[in-house]
């Protein structure tokens, strides 16, 4: 296993990421630009499948939450690496299908699923449908009824454990579009339904509790409520799961006030949610179910970094200073959505003293179009490179095209190689789909 660290700063003072010099990366690739480190990624599904194995019998299987960052390339990878992977529209099913991904290890998620995708997914083959609603059980029942087939199936519950960034709360109800209650009978009647529906296999349940957690307390918590109403279940109408699906969620490490944990540290949350299994299934007497989890955001998160040039800087007095870069809300939204943290270095200067307070300032046209605004860097001009950290999950993803910005390609390094993994946009791809209708006079 590569256990050599993503980042560093090279004799130049230069930052470098999987062993390219972000500087040169800039020269060849242009900014604003993603840059993945591909020991990274592997290092951690390689430390998460191999706890499977190595406490748990192999009876385990690791799904990379695709929508994080999803790629031709990164399926590619997550097979390679023996992983499976979970994907939440018909989108990200093609894009794994386009990379041939083995759609047996392809679980299908998401509250509102079309039927269309439903019915792609069956055509696909996929593993493992999670329901969400009491009337996809019949749409997956009808199509694959058509296709003379059995669906592999589990039900999303609600297990009343909602975590938050540095927080959990336990709640009878939760009001939450996905899943079903377990507290208000709904899961159990659910599960009734899914029974006598003769082309669904119900395997077991899924639950996700959150996202950018940090407390193994509350995926432990989790685990043992699902137990809990596993065994209910069994007992009440003997239907005994033999496959339950923990969700994703281990936080990650952006800026100052957050864990910072290396991959292998990773493998102490699935420990911690194998050793809460085996306990609670002795103590309620239940056969240990196969597991799966689906983390995201640890997978590719910190893999990840973004490159911009420096463009202008806006200094207020005794008021802030912007330092406007040449991305912004279009390919990175999570300050906009959620005040996401951020850090970040001068790339080109990584050795600098960080001296200043700095607003960093997209180029959308909207004041609200900001990475954050405590960003501490050396004195800054125009041409610094800026990288800024963590930038690998719910980036690329989220991005748009907003102002008809183009969505910056990503590129993916190995030992100090680089190649496009997402080529750049061009104005041509804006203006591809877009028609003129007839109608209308000129
Ligand atoms: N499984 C399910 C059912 C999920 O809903 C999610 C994330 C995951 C797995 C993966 O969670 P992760 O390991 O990545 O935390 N856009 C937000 C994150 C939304 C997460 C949604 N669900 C952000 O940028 O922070």
């Amino acid at each position: 296993m590569n256990e050599r660290e993503t980042l560093k700063i090279n004799a130049a003072g230069h930052l470098e990421i999987g062993g390219a010099d972000c500087v040169s990366l800039a020269e060849r690739f242009h900014t604003p630009l993603y840059v993945f480190d591909e020991a990274h990624i592997r290092t951690m599904m390689r430390v998460l499948r191999r706890t499977f194995e190595e406490e748990y019998g192999g009876r385990g299987l690791v799904l990379y939450a695709s929508k994080a960052f999803s790629c031709k390339a990164i399926y590619a990878i997550a097979q390679a690496e023996g992983i499976g992977a979970d994907v939440v529209s018909g989108g990200e099913l093609y894009t794994a299908m386009q990379a041939g991904f083995p759609p047996e290890k392809i679980f299908l998620h998401g509250n509102n699923k079309l039927p269309s995708e439903i019915s792609y997914a069956l055509d696909c083959k996929v593993g493992c449908i999670v329901l969400d609603a009491l009337s996809e059980a019949d749409l997956v029942e009808a199509e694959a009824a058509r296709r003379g087939v059995v669906q592999n199936v589990l039900i999303r519950v609600n297990p009343g454990v909602e975590a938050h960034t540095h927080a959990y709360i336990q709640t009878a109800t939760t009001d939450s579009k996905f899943g079903f209650s377990v507290a208000d009978g709904s899961a159990r009647r659910m599960t009734e339904t899914v029974l006598r529906l003769p082309h669904l296999r119900l395997l077991g349940y899924h639950c996700h509790i959150g996202s950018q957690i940090f407390e193994k307390e509350a995926f432990v918590l989790a685990a043992q409520k699902l137990l809990a109403f596993v065994a209910e279940i069994k007992r009440s109408i003997g239907f005994e799961a033999q496959a339950l699906n923990l969700g994703g969620g281990f936080g990650i490490w952006y800026a100052e006030g957050d864990a910072k944990l290396r991959p292998q540290d990773y493998r102490g949350y699935l420990s911690a949610l194998i050793a809460a299994v085996k306990r609670e299934c002795a103590r309620l007497s239940l056969r240990p179910p196969f597991l799966f989890v689906e983390p995201g955001r640890c997978i590719v998160g910190e893999a990840g970094i973004t490159l911009y040039t420096v463009g202008t800087i806006k200094e207020i007095p005794n008021v802030r200073s912007y330092l406007a870069v040449d991305g912004g809300m279009f390919e990175n939204p999570r300050y906009c959505l959620y005040q996401a943290k951020y850090s970040a270095v001068l790339a080109n200067r990584a050795n600098e003293p960080a001296t200043e307070l700095y607003a960093v300032a997209g180029k959308c046209c909207e004041s609200g179009d900001l990475l954050g605004v405590n960003f501490n860097l050396p004195k800054a001009k125009r041409g610094d490179l800026l990288a800024v950290f963590s930038t690998g999950a719910y980036n690329y993803s989220m991005a748009s095209n907003y102002n008809r910005n183009l969505v910056p390609p990503a590129v993916l390094v190995r030992d100090g190689r680089a190649e496009y993994i997402v080529r750049p946009q061009t104005y041509e791809d804006l203006v591809r789909n877009d028609v003129l209708p007839n109608f209308t006079d000129r």
